[in-house]
């Protein structure tokens, strides 16, 4: 027992990650307990558990699947840049509820890891295809629109999101966004801290730089109560 709660204990520490740490990897290989930093260690330890990254959520042929289904509706479609309004820029969307069998299998164990039985979710899944030069500025979602959990798989770049706590911008989280992972935001991480994914040249995670490419999302978000 006492070996066990020591082990826990360790892995606890290593996982509160502050941003400011040295880089403790060269390469981009970070382990899962490594893909969320803070400006405090504290505050990734008091996030825990609303925040949450898995890599290599879907395989490369699953990847290659989505993106079969999803090129031919989004390259007719133009990457919008200068809505001056917008919270995303360089993007082109799409919405999508019928799946075939494969991209069906990805949806239904995303909805099983991110969301509660039951849990009524929104409607059809978002798609969005931010362009190598595109980011998403800090901004929450509408919560009259969408519930408590956002779940997003990031397809064909990494990329790095940063979360900012609104009314204490001096406390942010970032998270490191491999290609082919699925990111789950929750409760606070979701209502009370802002979202961005950051522009190519601000493209940086514990010290190392993350080049933005063409990336692809896949949110599922659920329905407020
Ligand atoms: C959004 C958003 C995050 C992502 O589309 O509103 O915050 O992972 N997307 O693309
Ligand atoms: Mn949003």
């Amino acid at each position: 027992m006492r070996l066990l709660i020591t082990v826990a204990r360790r892995i606890h520490k290593r996982s509160a990650a502050s941003c400011s740490g040295a880089a403790t990897n060269s390469g981009l290989q970070f382990r899962d307990d490594q893909l969320v930093c803070g400006s405090t260690g504290e505050l990734v330890q008091r996030l825990r558990g609303q925040v949450e990254v898995r890599t290599e959520f879907i395989s490369e042929e699953e990847e290659g699947a989505l993106m079969k289904e999803l090129e031919p509706g989004l390259r007719k479609k133009r990457y919008e840049f200068d809505h001056w309004d917008d919270a995303i820029h360089g993007y082109r969307e799409a919405e999508r509820a019928q799946w075939g069998e494969v991209c069906e299998g990805v949806m239904d164990r995303l909805r099983a890891v991110a969301f509660s039985e039951g849990s009524p979710l929104l409607g059809p899944v978002h798609v969005l295809d931010l362009d190598k030069a595109g980011y998403i500025k800090p901004h929450i979602d509408s919560v009259k629109f969408c519930g408590s959990t956002i779940a997003g798989l990031s397809l064909l770049s990494d990329s790095v999101m940063r979360l900012v706590r609104e009314d204490e911008p001096a406390e942010y989280l970032k998270l490191f966004l491999p290609r082919r992972s699925l990111y789950i935001l929750r409760d606070q991480a979701r209502y009370k801290f802002t979202r961005e994914i950051l522009k190519d040249d601000e493209s940086f995670f514990s010290g190392q730089r993350v080049p933005h490419h063409r990336r692809i999302s896949v949110i599922c978000r659920n329905l407020p109560v």
